[in-house]
C-alpha cells in the first residue's frame, strides 16, 4: 500500500465512476421535464386494437366473424390509424397517450406495425406515451385467420413490449417501475404523468386478468413517487387502463380496477385531478372520490373519437373530436349492434314492431358508448319502436327495457370536461 488513504487502484476508481454514471443513467432517464411551457396540448386516445392485415388477408369469413362482434373497425384499422396520425400531426401538441389495448389480440406483429406508424409522428417532434392493456401481453387469443381455420401467431411478453415501445413512452420516462411497465413523465414545471401498468403481470410471470389490479409492489412505487410529487408540490395526473370508476351500474364487471376504493383513497390523498383510461370502449366521464375518471372510447368504434386536452397550471379543458374515414363508422356500428340483439327480439312476431323496437336500442347504444346520449332523448322517445317498450311488447323484452332505461338515464356530457382546481 502506498498511501493510507487511499484504498482503491485508478483502475478501480475509474470502474467504480464508470459505474456509477451507468446507474444514474438508468434509473432515471430525464430529469429535465419533457418542455418548459406552462399550458400542454395532449392528445389522448385508447383501444386501438390494431390487427396486422397479414394475420388475416386469405381468409373471406373474418369480416363476417368482426360484424358479429362488439363494434370495433378492425378491418379498417389501418386507414383509421392513418387518419389518427395526420389529424395528431394538424395538432402538434406537446404528447399523444396511448391507455392501452394497442393490439387486436397481443399479436407481434401488430404490436410491431403499430409502433412503426407511431414513431413517425415521433420523427416530427411529437412524443407518444404507451401502456399496456389487457389484450396486449402474454395473451393466449393471439391468433391468425388462415383460409378455412385459425393460425398460430407469436404474441409478445412484457420485455418485448417495453422493447417494441422503447420510444415511445420509455424513452421520455422520469421514472420507471423496476416489476411492472409503469413510469413517470416530468410534463413540465407542474406536471407529472403516472403511466400506470394494470394489466395484472408482472415483468418476471404473467397472471391473466381482465379486471386487472396493481400489484402490492405498483402500489408501493406508486404511493412513493406521489409523495415525492406532493413534496415539491407538483401535479400527478394519471393513465391507466382500467377504469378507476364505476361507469354503467350494468356494464361494469372486469372492467373497474380491483380494490378500486383504495386507489381512489390513494388519488385523493394526493389530489390527483383526474385519471385517464380505457377498456370499456364507452366515452364516460365519472367522478369517484372527487377524481374524475375520462375513459375514452375506442378509437375503433363509432364515432371513431380521441380526446384533445389543454393543461394548465390551474386546471384542465378537455374535449373529444372524431375522425372520418371511407366508411360511415355509425352505420358500421348500428349494423353491428342489430347483428348482436337480432336473436333476442325474435320474441316479438310482428315483424316491423320487431324492428321498429329494435331500432331504438340500436340507436341508445351508439350514442351511449359515444358518450352524448343526453343529447338524443327526445329524438329516442319520438322513435316508433319507443312506445312498444311500456306496452306488451316490452313485457317479452324485460332486460332490454331495462338496458334501454339505464342508458337514457345518462345525462352527462361525456365528450367534454372543464376542471379548475
Ligand atoms: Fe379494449
Amino acid at each position: 500500500m502506498n498511501s493510507g488513504y487511499s484504498f482503491f487502484s485508478f483502475h478501480e476508481m475509474k470502474k467504480i465512476v464508470y459505474l456509477l454514471v451507468f446507474a444514474l443513467l438508468i434509473t432515471a432517464c430525464h430529469f429535465e421535464p419533457l418542455n418548459n411551457k406552462s399550458e400542454l396540448k395532449i392528445v389522448v386516445a385508447s383501444d386501438i386494437h390494431y390487427f396486422l392485415k397479414e394475420y388475416y388477408k386469405d381468409c373471406d369469413w373474418f369480416e363476417e366473424s368482426v360484424l358479429q362482434g362488439d363494434g370495433k373497425m378492425v378491418t379498417y384499422c389501418d386507414e383509421i390509424v392513418d387518419a389518427f396520425i395526420k389529424d395528431v400531426e394538424k395538432i402538434n401538441p406537446d404528447l399523444v397517450i396511448l391507455t392501452g389495448d394497442l393490439s387486436f389480440y397481443g399479436e407481434k406483429g401488430s404490436h410491431e406495425a403499430l409502433a412503426k406508424k407511431l414513431l413517425t409522428l415521433k420523427d416530427k417532434g411529437i412524443h407518444v406515451a404507451v401502456i399496456p392493456g389487457n389484450h396486449d401481453i402474454d395473451s393466449i387469443y393471439a391468433k391468425g385467420y388462415g383460409k378455412d381455420d385459425f393460425i398460430k401467431v407469436d404474441n409478445v411478453n412484457a420485455e418485448m413490449f417495453k422493447s417494441i415501445y422503447k420510444d415511445l413512452g420509455y424513452d421520455i420516462s422520469y421514472h420507471q417501475h423496476r416489476d411492472s411497465l409503469s413510469y413517470s413523465i416530468q410534463l413540465n414545471h407542474k406536471y407529472t404523468l403516472f403511466m400506470m401498468d394494470s394489466t395484472a403481470h408482472q415483468l418476471t410471470g404473467s397472471n391473466l386478468d381482465i379486471g386487472g389490479y396493481f400489484t402490492e409492489s405498483t402500489m408501493e412505487w406508486l404511493e412513493d413517487e406521489l409523495k415525492s410529487v406532493k413534496d415539491n408540490d407538483r401535479i400527478p395526473i394519471v393513465a391507466m387502463h382500467h377504469n378507476l370508476a364505476i361507469h354503467n351500474n350494468l356494464i361494469n364487471q372486469g372492467y373497474t380496477i380491483k380494490d378500486y376504493q383504495t386507489i381512489a383513497k390513494l388519488f385523493q390523498n394526493y389530489q390527483v385531478p383526474f385519471v385517464l383510461t380505457g377498456h370499456i370502449h364507452c366515452q364516460n366521464i365519472r367522478e369517484v372520490n372527487g377524481i374524475y375518471d375520462i375513459a375514452s372510447s375506442s378509437l375503433l368504434d363509432a364515432p371513431l373519437q380521441y380526446g384533445v386536452m389543454t393543461l394548465k397550471d390551474n386546471g384542465m379543458e378537455y374535449h373529444t373530436q372524431s375522425l372520418k374515414i371511407s366508411q360511415d363508422a355509425n352505420e358500421y356500428f348500428d349494423l353491428v349492434s342489430s347483428n348482436k340483439f337480432a336473436e333476442a327480439f325474435e320474441v316479438i312476431k310482428d315483424k316491423k314492431i320487431r324492428e321498429e323496437m329494435k331500432e331504438v336500442v340500436v340507436k341508445a347504444n351508439r350514442y351511449y358508448f359515444a358518450g352524448n346520449i343526453f343529447l338524443h332523448i327526445d329524438e329516442l322517445k319520438n322513435m316508433k319502436g319507443y312506445a312498444y317498450f311500456y306496452k306488451e311488447e316490452g313485457e317479452k323484452l324485460s332486460f332490454y327495457k331495462g338496458y334501454l332505461e339505464n342508458l337514457m338515464s345518462d345525462t352527462n356530457n361525456n365528450q367534454s370536461l372543464n376542471l379548475i382546481y
